[in-house]
């Protein structure tokens, strides 16, 4: 029996994977790398220092930078994102979402969040759909990133279920890796094509039915 979800945020609850996409390729423009949509593949799921480390070498620039450039250029791009996140309204919700969180809810499956980003309290807030989640992994307690299962592991813990009574839900392939190498049912959501090793993929929440996720 499953007795827990836990969801990703970027991607998956809101359609905020654009923004992070439009601040880091005008970041990188700064610095006269171009990014398209295909490298920004690799950057989902990935932390912020990380996903500028990818940059960097994708733009062959790793050694241009010191530590405290790339520090301020991490901190430039978020302030931009964070910019584009206040126009968000609750009505960002990926469809689905609140519904399959209130179903939730109904059948006391505790749900929570293992999500990369430190913006995800002010995400969930702004979507007004924080009351639903029992437990947000804290990222800056981690010691590895997603694709390593560390995230799914610490958010099963704040379910206090086992991560073998939990489906993991992820737009990257990086969040359905670490799903699958905890035991976890991996649900892949969004352009499914792009997703290996999900158990089952689909476009959004609203093509699941919770009774029958419940009896997995
Ligand atoms: C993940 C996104 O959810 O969070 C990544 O998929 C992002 O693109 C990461 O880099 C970190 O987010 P933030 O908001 O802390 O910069
Ligand atoms: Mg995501």
């Amino acid at each position: 029996m499953m007795k827990g979800f836990i969801f990703d945020l970027d991607g998956v609850l809101a359609d905020t994977a654009k923004y992070h996409y439009i601040a880091w390729k005008q970041l990188a423009a700064e610095i006269d790398i171009t990014i398209d949509e295909a490298f920004n593949e690799q950057l989902k799921g990935i932390s912020r220092q990380e996903s500028l480390e990818r940059i960097l070498a994708y733009g062959d620039k790793s050694s241009e930078f010191s530590a405290s450039e790339r520090f301020e250029m991490a901190e430039r791009k978020n302030q931009h994102y964070v910019e584009l996140l206040e126009e968000l309204t609750p009505e960002d919700a990926l469809p689905g979402v609140r519904d399959f969180l209130k179903a939730a809810r109904k059948h006391n499956i505790p749900c929570g969040i293992a999500s990369a980003s430190k913006n995800a309290p002010f995400i969930l807030d702004k979507l007004a759909i924080s009351d639903y989640f029992v437990g947000i992994v804290d990222p800056a307690a981690l010691t590895k990133g997603k694709p390593d299962p560390e995230i799914f592991i610490k958010a099963a813990q704040l379910l206090a279920i086992d991560p073998k009574e939990a489906i993991g839900f992820e737009d990257a392939q990086a969040g359905i890796d670490g799903i699958k190498a905890c035991g976890m049912y991996a649900i892949g959501i969004g352009e499914v094509e792009q997703l290996r090793g999900a158990d089952r993929s689909v476009a959004d929440l609203s093509e699941l039915s919770i009774e029958e996720l419940l009896r997995l």
